[in-house]
């Protein structure tokens, strides 16, 4: 489901998740492992104050392991703990508990100097739409318990979830707007599939998919569609989808619009393979420019 996050919404978000903030010890926060960086609130750290912190990375099974395991030390240098989950199929997401045990061993310690030794431990899920936030809690539940739909209005009665013996999450996410005002940031996110074509065409995203996957992915490309990419343009490369593919209009000209559609269900689907939209050292290069 799209939504326009317009000042209103993101004020009402907002209050929503710091009114579920006050019941809980942790926040367990959801990026998309293909796009850790584009799929964070630049505001969490504000959002979400010093309340402890957990970082799972959904989507693992989607994103290139390597990148991955490169966004995790970049995270752990950062002193944040990261953990990569898939929620369709389970992995990861028997760690949750002991994980947030973990992060949660300060918080313990000053319990016991009060003379309280229970490790029982709260936590709310947070996340942009599209995240998978549904998908953990439903899995973490064992059924369907949260209502689909990124309407940060919707209300309906919290309950708690018992995950292990000392975890209990609260069944209704933390809804964060995506933020995409940064070009770089945006077409990452459109790429995901977190922010719809009303805001970027699908030709456009789909142009520059095809050139980032020449660059990083041009194997991938290649063996998906039976095409040489060498010395191609985005554009030559979506017409000779396009011709493979059968997607003709009218007088036999290309339909791009269909074209375009395939490259992104194919990516989005993960049936072009295991890719990641970004990697650490591309931040670096937007601070360089900046810098200069
Ligand atoms: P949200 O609550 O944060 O908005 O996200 P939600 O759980 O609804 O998940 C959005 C889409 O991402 C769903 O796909 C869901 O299945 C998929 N998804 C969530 N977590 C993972 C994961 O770890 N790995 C993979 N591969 N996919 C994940 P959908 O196409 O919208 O629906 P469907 O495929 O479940 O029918």
């Amino acid at each position: 489901m799209s939504i326009h996050w317009f000042p209103g919404h993101m004020a009402k978000a907002r209050r929503q998740i710091e009114e579920k903030l006050k019941q809980v010890d942790i926040v367990i926060e959801l990026l998309d492992a293909r796009l850790p960086l584009a799929s964070r609130n630049p505001m969490i750290d504000e959002i979400t104050g010093h309340k402890a912190r957990l970082v799972l990375f959904t989507k693992g099974d989607m994103a290139d392991e390597a990148i991955t395991n490169e966004w995790v030390s970049y995270f752990t240098s950062m002193g944040i703990s990261v953990l990569p989950i898939d929620a369709k199929t389970g992995k990861g997401v028997q760690k949750i508990a002991t994980t947030c045990e973990r992060v949660l061993e300060p918080l313990f310690i000053s319990r016991k100097k009060k003379g309280i030794v229970s490790k029982r431990m709260r936590a709310m899920v947070l996340g942009i739409p599209n995240v998978g936030k549904s998908s953990l809690i439903n899995r973490l539940a064992g059924r369907h318990a949260t209502q689909t739909g990124d309407r940060p209005g919707v209300t309906k009665a919290q309950q708690w979830i018992r995950v292990g013996k000392q975890l209990e999450l609260l069944d209704t996410p933390g809804i964060l707007w995506p933020k995409f005002e940064d070009p770089n940031v945006g077409m990452r996110l459109a790429m995901s599939g977190a922010i719809k074509e009303e805001i970027l065409p699908t030709e456009e995203v789909a142009l520059h998919t095809l050139k980032y996957l020449s660059s990083r992915y041009p194997i991938l490309l290649e063996e998906r569609y039976n095409i040489e990419i060498l010395e191609h343009t985005p554009v030559e490369l979506l017409d000779e989808i396009g011709k493979k593919r059968g997607c003709l209009m009218r007088g036999g000209q290309i339909d791009w619009d269909k074209a375009a559609d395939i490259v992104m269900g194919d990516l989005r689907s993960g049936r072009l393979g295991r890719i990641s939209l970004e990697i650490p050292s591309d931040y670096e290069e937007d601070i360089h420019e900046e810098n200069d």
